[in-house]
């Protein structure tokens, strides 16, 4: 939502925090978690006017209290590899805004990204519109997070004719079928923006070739956008790549880092557009998605095979891994999560890591050469191309919604004290 469609309360106490927060020399973090508070609250249409004054003491508060916050580019040591990393606090609510003062974001497509890094970047100020199909899915979605239509809402073209940083978030095969209709429209002067080195990367299979004229950038947020949306609200960020693929007025870089910041990352990290879809289409189908859900089918098969319940290999393989083990990797790295473990647990994780690297990497390489060589994009495009797309794609889950170890894991979810069905 706007700033200038929050309640008064809200903007009130956002007021008073900001004022609190410049006296105090803030951190920049701090004066985004308070636009991002400020941003949870309602929204009465009818105190709209009541409004702006309070807007506009909170924005030069909260203009003061960023200015002092900034931390500057940061080079960190990863592992011996030094690495720059590009903070939120480099670009101050103020700068942000004075930045973007002479464009409209035109956010093409309103799936998870749209939603996530449409209202991020509204709440910060920008001024945005939506562009999606009128009458469908995304256009309805649109309308209940309150983008309007004929103001805020268009269709993909008209939006696209009224935006000069446009970013294309349809889904990548979308992308690729609407591009001939897209293409003639990005016009000099415009940006394109991406969130996905897909379409550009894989031009021989997509057929997105970007005119020569335009800067072509990209934000990767590295989560859903549910994530990207959930993290901004509660004052952090989500971690983004940034990247440039075609840098036409010497801004580029500049341009995507700043968008990065609009749309709620905290911290950037630089990559290309190259390494950043080779990474991503080997990430999800390997150890984050499809190489999960294999090796906890594994596991779990045999168990049973053995003569274990059902109760007891899905405990042994999902339950403790997701509710107790995973969690300690997360916070503390997987040295942290062995030693609080047991000693027996120790050793024979020890020695059986290796084993499961050795049996494992041959499919990992076998899997990077797929995406490198374009194998996993055609399969994608070939299948989101589909008009069954959704209906297909939701079969296939269901099948692995009624493999026996998922059906377990709902009986095993219900003895939660905090159970939700
Ligand atoms: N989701 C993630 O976790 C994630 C993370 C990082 C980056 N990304 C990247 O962000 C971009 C957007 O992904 P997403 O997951 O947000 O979106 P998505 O769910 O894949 O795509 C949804 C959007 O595409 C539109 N669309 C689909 N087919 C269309 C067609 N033939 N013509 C016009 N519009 C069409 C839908 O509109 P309708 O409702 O009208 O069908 C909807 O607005 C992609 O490049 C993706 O790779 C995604």
């Amino acid at each position: 939502m706007s700033l200038a469609s929050r309640s008064p309360i809200a903007l009130a106490a956002a007021s008073r925090s900001a004022q609190r927060l410049a006296a105090a020399k803030p951190t920049q973090a701090a004066a985004y978690s308070l636009l991002a508070a400020a941003s949870k609250r309602a929204v009465p249409e009818a105190a709209h006017v009541a409004q702006y004054s309070l807007l506009a003491r909170a924005s030069a508060a909260s203009k003061r209290a960023s200015i002092q916050g900034t931390r500057g580019i940061k080079t960190l040591d990863f592992a011996g590899t030094k690495e720059v990393v590009y903070e939120r606090s480099d670009w101050p609510l103020a700068k942000l805004h004075d930045y973007f003062k002479n464009d409209t974001l035109a956010l093409i497509g309103y799936g998870s990204q749209g939603h996530g890094q449409g209202l991020n970047a509204r709440d910060n100020g920008l001024n945005v519109i939506v562009g999606v199909r009128e009458g469908g899915e995304s256009w309805k979605q649109a309308q209940e997070d309150g983008w309007v239509p004929g103001e805020t809402l268009f269709p993909i073209e008209e939006a696209i004719n009224r935006g000069t940083i446009i970013m294309n978030l349809l889904s990548d095969a979308a992308q690729s079928q609407t591009w001939p209709t897209i293409a003639p429209l990005i016009t000099p002067g415009k940006t394109l923006y991406f969130s996905h080195g897909f379409s550009v990367v894989y031009k021989e299979d997509t057929h997105v070739i970007p005119p020569a004229d335009v800067d072509v950038i990209l934000v990767a947020p590295k989560g859903s956008g549910r994530t990207v949306r959930t993290l901004f609200k509660e004052g952090r960020g989500i971690n983004s790549s940034i990247a440039v693929w075609q840098d036409v007025t010497g801004k580029a870089k500049e341009k995507a880092t700043a968008l990065g910041v609009a749309i709620g990352s905290g911290y950037m990290y630089e990559t290309t557009f190259e390494k950043e879809v080779y990474s991503d289409l080997y990430g999800e189908r390997g150890v984050l998605m499809g190489g999960i859900q294999g090796m906890f089918l594994a596991q779990y098969k045999v168990l049973r095979a053995n003569g274990h319940s059902p109760s007891e290999a899905f405990n042994e393989t999902v339950e403790e891994a997701t509710q107790s083990l995973f969690p300690l990797i997360g916070a503390k790295g997987m040295d942290y999560m062995y030693a609080a473990c047991s000693t027996t647990a120790r050793r024979g994780a020890l020695d059986w890591a290796p084993i499961f690297e050795a049996a494992n990497r041959p499919v990992f390489e076998k899997l990077y050469q797929s995406v490198r060589d374009g194998t996993e994009t055609r399969k994608s495009l070939e299948f989101n191309g589909r008009d069954t797309y959704r209906e297909d794609l939701a079969r296939e889950l269901k099948e692995i919604d009624d493999q026996e170890i998922w059906r377990a894991g709902k009986t095993v979810r219900s003895l939660r004290p905090d159970y939700k069905p």
